[in-house]
């Protein structure tokens, strides 16, 4: 059978849904990915930009980065791949959006449920009283930003080395233990815990559906590989 008309009927017989998303389902929108050949991390150095120690020592630059991302992603739009996942969270009982995305564009779109494991670019976060708030200004109108209470603020997301928020991978592996289907969608799926979902939810009996442009870490494992775009693939499974 087809892959596309076998993922169709996995789906059209679930009760219970998860999907694990990367930068690839926002591509399409305009976001660039990490990895690859126009992946932001050819251009800039994690380890420059995306860890604490990185802040600690130059909260200006981390900021300068973030600021230029804000701006980027501020510019974006929801793409299909983004909608059809709203449909089929309203389709679906059990139905739980996992994401490694910080831009916020599921949200803008619609999906109600989502762990976000690496955090919300559009937060921040007071690294001397622990306050965290929404901010959608891109600009920001000055760098580095502060708290209310005059302490340094920071992006309010998960970098390299630090731990995801309290409790979230539990729930993220609760809803892979106990989907029928688990999508995964435009992760090259080399950045863990994220990863570890996959081998995860196939252990656990899930099938796993893998959308994505290109062979990733995890196709090896999967049940059925979709190539292409998601934003093209995904309305074609509702
Ligand atoms: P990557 O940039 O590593 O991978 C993006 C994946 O999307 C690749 O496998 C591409 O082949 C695929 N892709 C590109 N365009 C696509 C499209 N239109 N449709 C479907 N797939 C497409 O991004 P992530 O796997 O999300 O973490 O990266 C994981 C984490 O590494 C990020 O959350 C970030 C990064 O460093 C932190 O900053 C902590």
């Amino acid at each position: 059978m087809e892959n596309l008309e076998q993922a169709r009927q996995w789906l059209a017989g679930a009760t219970s849904l998860a999907v694990l998303t990367g930068a690839g389902v926002s591509a399409e929108s305009g976001i660039p990915t990490f990895r690859g050949a126009d992946g932001l991390w050819k251009d800039f150095k994690p380890e420059e930009l995306a860890t604490p120690e990185a802040f600690a020592r130059d909260p200006r630059l981390v900021w300068e980065w973030y600021n230029w991302r804000r701006e980027l992603i501020r510019k974006a739009q929801p793409n299909p791949a983004h909608r059809a996942l709203v449909k089929l969270e309203i389709k679906i009982a059990h139905f739980t959006l996992i994401t490694q995305n910080v831009d916020g564009l599921h949200d803008l779109a619609g999906s109600g449920k989502i762990l976000k494991l690496h955090g919300d670019i559009w937060r921040m976060r007071c690294t001397a009283c622990g306050a965290n708030w929404p901010d959608r200004r891109a600009p920001l109108p000055k760098l580095p930003p502060h708290c209310a209470c005059g302490g340094l603020a920071r992006p309010g997301v998960v970098w390299f080395g630090e731990s995801l928020p309290e409790g979230m991978m539990k729930e993220a592996e609760h809803a892979a233990a106990s989907a029928a289907v688990f999508l995964v969608i435009g992760t090259s799926a080399v950045v863990y815990p994220a990863a570890g979902l996959v081998p995860f939810a196939k252990h656990a009996g899930a099938k796993v559906i893998e959308i994505n442009t290109e062979p990733s870490a995890v196709s090896g494992i999967v049940d059925c590989a979709l190539h292409g775009p998601a934003g093209e693939i995904l309305p074609q499974l509702l």
